[in-house]
């Protein structure tokens, strides 16, 4: 890792389009991407694996270092095995946000996050980029948007994969994943001070990735 390397962290609810701009901003600058979602999602496939207790902190946090954590190939690895589709499933989207409220897990995963800090330079994306994990980034984004506008959103992306769900429940479920990321006691889910703020509800993808670059330059 080299910490004067520059990075740029963009936070914000599930939904708000983070992804897609962190990974466009990435390829326009060359430069390496971090989903945290993903490594969160990747710790508790393999807590679900191993059969663990999902409340037992001081468990799951000892099992960290043990993992090999990869993104290669457009790929997420856990020990040398393809885990892309398996960590977008509901039982690990679920398990995610439960050890993700454990201050020792968050911990034992920082290094891990930090570790993606490589020249020349670092796109970050997830809850806590800007204010616990890179607070030194450069740039600091808070995309968010509203939950019926992050419902929709989803709804398209399942039926574009032949899935089909209710906005009522999509709300709902939007709804209740914000609470928890909101209110949990570390690293709550909430915009860094010197964050720039930008609400996605009525911009498209475009326009969001034009206001960042307005930022940027
Ligand atoms: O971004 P994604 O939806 O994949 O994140 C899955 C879950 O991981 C979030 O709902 C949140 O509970 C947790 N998470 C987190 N901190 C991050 C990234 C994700 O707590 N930096």
């Amino acid at each position: 890792m080299n910490e004067q390397t520059l990075v740029i962290t963009i936070d914000g609810p599930a939904g708000a389009g983070k992804g897609t701009i962190a990974c466009r901003l990435a390829d326009k600058l060359g430069w390496h991407m971090l989903d945290s979602g993903a490594i969160y999602r990747v710790a508790a496939l393999a807590a679900l694996r191993q059969h663990l207790d999902l409340q037992d902190e001081t468990t799951l946090a000892a099992m960290i270092p043990t993992l090999q954590i990869e993104f290669k190939q457009g790929e997420a690895w856990l020990d040398g095995v393809i885990v892309t589709g398996e960590i977008r499933n509901e039982t690990c989207a679920s398990a995610t946000s439960q050890i993700a409220a454990l201050p020792a897990v968050r911990a034992a995963l920082l290094e891990v996050q930090r570790h993606f800090q490589q020249a020349p330079g670092l796109v970050a994306d997830g809850r806590d980029m800007g204010t616990v994990v890179f607070p030194e980034a450069s740039h600091k984004f808070y995309l968010t948007a509203s939950a019926e506008i992050r419902a929709e959103r989803r709804l398209k992306q399942l039926s574009e994969q032949g899935l089909s769900a209710k906005l009522c429940d999509l709300i709902q479920d939007i709804n209740a994943r914000d609470e928890r990321d909101a209110n949990r006691p570390v690293a709550p889910l909430k915009p860094a001070d010197d964050a720039v703020l930008i609400d996605t509800s009525s911009l498209d993808q475009d326009e969001v990735f034009a206001a960042v670059l307005h930022h940027i330059a």
